[in-house]
């Protein structure tokens, strides 16, 4: 049996988001761009088109998926009970890499919350995003267009090949300006906690809820340790191994990478190196992708960059250690799990 072909990958004309719109409203998967990473969107209103999702990504049908609103004064079609501090937050980064999670309103289909009493919500800083949401005209349901565990798409090219033949259309929006996936926060339990860390750093979220003087802040906690006895709602980016190449990958800390490379050399093992400091020319046979030096361009490149590097079929993939500050959390978090999850392949 041939191989489905691949869905068609087109830029975000008029006629283009026009195409998408109805697709969408007739049930039908579409990837859209977002300044993430690319979203798998479905009609987040239709239990039909949303389980389409779940079978095409290989997912669980247990895990929660995102709603993607035009604006933020659709807020209220999806949610309810919402504290004063999930609206600063909204106001203060929408559109933008933030998903706010709150208590879900009546109507919102289980298939979307993973059966859960709330829902995760966001608004995409992406025009075209942005723009396929208005032709719409309603939420949608947009987890990232990857199979379920694997590296997170950031081009149209990298959704094709993960779920092509699933979807009806590609929307090509370039590559993603983020790169890593959005800053998760649960503000469905009246406390604020960091679900899944992303561009927007917990010190960013707490000087607007401190400001907005609505509730006290535990945005600073580490992820999974709010003190609650509420079970924590189940984040499948949460999950150890997840965003993971084939390859094995290691972290080495920049000192010890010179003579990780050597002994791993020493055995004739074929490595790729993504790292800061610059090549060994004394070490032939590894393969060496340079890394950016600030926080934000390393997210931008990362998932390309991890992609490129499981493409070239090496034993092992080295990554010298970012810097241990804030702005690397997000960084050290989706590095830590690619590590746990890789090699599976
Ligand atoms: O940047 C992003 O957030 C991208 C783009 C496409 O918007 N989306 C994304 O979706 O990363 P996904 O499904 O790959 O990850 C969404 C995460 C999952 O870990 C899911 O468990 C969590 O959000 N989530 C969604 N709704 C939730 C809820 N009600 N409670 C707890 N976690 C939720
Ligand atoms: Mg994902």
């Amino acid at each position: 049996m041939s191989k489905p072909a691949s869905a068609p990958i087109v830029p975000a004309t008029e006629a283009a988001l026009t195409a998408a719109a109805a697709l969408l409203h007739a049930g039908e998967l579409v990837a859209m761009p977002t300044e993430t990473v690319y979203g798998l969107a479905a009609d987040a209103r239709n239990p039909a088109a949303v389980g389409r999702i779940f079978a095409a990504k290989g997912r669980p049908a247990d895990h929660p998926l995102i709603v993607h609103l035009a604006a933020a004064d659709q807020l209220d079609q999806w949610a309810r009970d919402i504290p004063p501090a999930a609206r600063a937050l909204a106001a203060a980064f929408w559109p933008g890499p933030l998903t706010l999670i709150l208590k879900r309103a009546a109507g919102v289909p289980a298939a979307v919350t993973g059966g859960q009493d709330t829902v995760g919500v966001r608004v995409p800083a992406h025009p075209a995003a942005l723009a396929l949401l208005r032709a719409f005209g309603g939420g949608l349901a947009a987890p990232s267009a990857n199979r379920f565990g694997r590296i997170s798409p950031t081009t149209a090219a990298h959704v094709a090949e993960e779920l092509g033949e699933r979807l009806a259309l590609i929307i090509d929006g370039g590559p993603c300006a983020v790169g890593i996936e959005s800053t998760i926060v649960d503000l469905s339990r009246g406390s604020v906690e960091v679900l899944r860390p992303g561009a927007i750093s917990a010190a960013e979220l707490a000087r607007v809820i401190d400001a907005a003087a609505a509730i006290p802040v535990a945005a600073t906690l580490p992820t999974g340790q709010s003190g609650q006895s509420a079970p924590a709602p189940r984040v499948s980016g949460a999950l150890a191994a997840h965003y993971a190449p084939g390859t094995r990958l290691c972290l080495v800390a920049g000192t010890e990478l010179a003579a990780t490379i050597t002994r791993h050399h020493a055995e004739h093992e074929r490595l790729v190196v993504l790292a800061h400091q610059a090549s060994d020319p004394e070490l032939p046979g590894v393969s060496w992708l340079p890394m950016p030096a600030s926080a934000s361009a390393y997210a931008r490149q990362l998932y390309a960059r991890l992609r490129a590097a499981d493409a070239l079929g090496a034993d092992l993939i080295l990554i010298e250690a970012p810097p241990d500050a804030p702005a690397w959390r997000a960084i050290h978090d989706r590095l830590g799990r690619a590590a746990v999850g890789s090699g599976a392949q």
